[in-house]
């Protein structure tokens, strides 16, 4: 790593690059990409590196400096103690199907049938596959044997109990597909039936419990996550066989949605490891409505989305088995971008054989392109919309446009508005909008998050958490000031306690980036005069803080003013903003003397 300002940057062990854009802070302990968005302190680096659970991160750095742990009787680890039993009754299952797959008597029949689908021995070990024998009993015994929690057993989706209250095995007659977190730990099982009868599910699921959440979760990524980050790009499938399959033909870069779209969540889980993904779903009607519904959810998230079609009537596991993978990767080169992909799919339907129909097409294809964040990329993609339909660019523009306003009248995107919409949005929203962040607010959650005793000290004595009037900033502060109370104020330790994304990348890229340039580092503020960060120069931001605050209400009592014909009113406010005038007078005195 090199050394840049304050801080150190190199190339993000997270996701390829070739330009460094990982960020690590000495002073403040913690790290962050500014690539991918991975970030936190040095327990969550290790977490993330080495693929291990917190408790193992901290007994790691406690090894690695000699520091003998002492284990807590807490509420923290009752929790998970708990949560470790449910695991340890998953392991217990996982065996079971994977012992009566290839050691039973009655495991032939799966073993006849995984020969059949060619998946060889070598990659049913790797994805653990099992089998659930025929009958009612047959884990629910082993359970018994080995005294498992039944009831746990039940919570996971095991086992389930009758009207006369008898429990009976969920799974039978199934090959087991075990589910692993991205830690590789089982989670939950899918189980496909060997019943050729259409009146049972062709796939059975684990019930969401304390330790699955079907949303969160993606089949395959603890098998695939290396080969993605290393490859920089994923394949999204539908099936279990898919993914198997192609991982076992060579593809390994493949994550599986179990055949439904995509979650924002299991978004945000890929996005660790890649933002380039392929969807490859089955020509069916329902595989083609659920790319549609995963693309915008791609989108939003920044992603890169490229989409390929298979053959009607072929799916990824029966196309790579009878074309093989050269053949596949062919199709992978051919991927179009997802606008070719959803003119392709309007053009099937004979969208625009009619100009009604061709008109809601276009439309919806501009609202997909706006959901591109990227605006250099939205503009490319602009163009090759007007060049396909032969429109006047600057007609799809404003089409575009009005879609970026409707969306920008949601809060939480107001912070990715380009300057054109800021000026669109002020228009739409008169007084009630929310004021703009003001620079000496935002400066003192940089300050909070300092690390500093005396500069944080100094500002929770002066400044109610109430006073920060952007509620993104006055979320840190008070996870700042709760801290403090604790005596734990270290940016390592405050970082983690943000649980939104989102504002967690908001916090690295205040905390970070300014200290990362080091000349504007020297420039900032007080016209050089004050030492950047010293508690002179917290000292003078607390100040200027409060001057604007009340320079704020000043004005907000004049307009109150001028909108309102009650006299008695005007006067109670005249009065008021007199004090108010006072204490400011007696604010900037203050700063002068020193
Ligand atoms: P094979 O028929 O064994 O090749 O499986 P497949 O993956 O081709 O099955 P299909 O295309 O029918 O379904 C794709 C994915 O959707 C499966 O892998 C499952 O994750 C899910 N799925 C399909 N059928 C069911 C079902 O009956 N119940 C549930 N919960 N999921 C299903
Ligand atoms: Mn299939």
């Amino acid at each position: 790593m090199k050394k840049r300002g304050k801080n150190f940057i190199g190339l993000c062990p997270f996701h390829q690059e070739k330009t460094p854009s990982f960020t690590v802070s000495d002073d403040k302990q913690i790290y962050h990409c500014f690539g991918c968005g991975n970030g936190g302190n040095i327990f969550k680096f290790l977490m993330e590196f080495k693929n291990i659970s917190f408790v193992e991160a901290v007994e790691e750095v406690a090894e690695y400096l000699g520091i003998k742990i002492q284990y807590d009787k807490g509420v923290y680890e009752d929790k998970q103690n708990e949560l470790e039993e449910y695991y340890e009754i998953n392991i217990l299952a996982a065996r079971y199907f994977s012992d009566s797959l290839l050691k039973s008597n009655e495991g032939e029949e799966a073993r006849e049938y995984l020969k059949k689908r060619e998946i060889k021995l070598q990659t049913q070990r790797s994805f653990g596959i099992g089998y659930a024998p025929y009958g009612w009993g047959n884990f629910l015994l082993h359970a018994r044997e080995n005294k498992a929690d039944l009831i746990k057993a039940k919570s996971l989706g095991l086992i389930d109990i009758n009207e006369k209250g008898e429990y009976y095995d969920k799974f039978r007659h199934r090959i087991i597909f075990p589910i692993f977190s991205p830690n590789g730990r089982v989670i939950a099982f899918g189980g496909r039936t060997l019943e050729k009868r259409d009146d049972i599910a062709k796939y059975l699921n684990s019930t969401e419990s304390q330790i699955y959440s079907k949303r969160k979760s993606l089949y395959g990524l603890f098998q695939s996550k290396e080969e993605i980050r290393k490859l920089d790009r994923a394949i999204l499938v539908e099936g279990y066989m898919d993914l198997i399959s192609l991982y076992q033909a060579g593809v390994k870069n493949v994550v599986a949605s179990s055949g439904t779209s995509l979650t924002e969540e299991q978004v945000q889980l890929l996005s660790r490891f890649t933002r380039n993904i392929i969807i490859l779903f089955d020509a069916d009607p329902a595989g083609q409505k659920a790319s549609l519904r995963s693309i915008e959810t791609l989108l939003k998230q920044n992603f890169d989305v490229k989409v390929i079609t298979l053959p009607r009537g072929e799916d990824p596991d029966s196309f790579i088995i009878k074309y093989g993978k050269d053949k596949f990767d062919e199709l992978v080169y051919s991927s179009k971008n997802f606008l070719e992909y959803q003119t392709a799919q309007f053009e099937e339907e004979g969208m625009f054989e009619e100009p009604a129909k061709a008109t809601l097409a276009i439309r919806e294809l501009v609202r997909t392109l706006s959901l591109v964040d990227d605006e250099l990329k939205r503009n490319l993609l602009l163009k090759s919309i007007s060049k396909k339909f032969n429109l006047r660019e600057k007609l799809v523009e404003s089409e575009l446009i009005s879609f970026l306003n409707l969306q920008n009248q949601r809060p939480d995107t107001r912070e990715r508005m380009t300057n054109k919409n800021v000026k669109l949005f002020q228009n739409l929203n008169t007084i009630n909008a929310a004021s703009p962040e003001n620079p000496f607010e935002r400066e003192l959650v940089r300050l909070l998050f300092s690390g500093n005793e005396e500069i944080i000290g100094h500002i929770i004595d002066r400044i109610a958490p109430d006073l920060y009037s952007d509620p993104k900033l006055r979320q840190f502060a008070e996870i700042a000031y709760s801290g403090f109370e604790e005596q734990k104020y270290s940016p390592a330790y405050l970082i983690e306690k943000i649980n939104d994304e989102e504002l967690k990348s908001y916090i690295f890229k205040i905390t970070l980036v300014e200290e990362t340039i080091s000349k504007k580092w020297d420039e900032i503020s007080y016209n050089g005069k004050i030492v950047k960060d010293s508690l002179e120069y917290t000292i003078a931001t607390v100040t200027n803080f409060l001057i604007s605050q009340i320079e704020q209400q000043i004005k907000r009592n004049n307009q109150i003013i001028a909108e309102s014909k009650d006299e008695r009113l005007h006067l109670e406010l005249l009065t008021r903003n007199k004090e108010l005038q006072e204490e400011k007078k007696s604010l900037i005195n203050q700063t002068n003397k020193k």
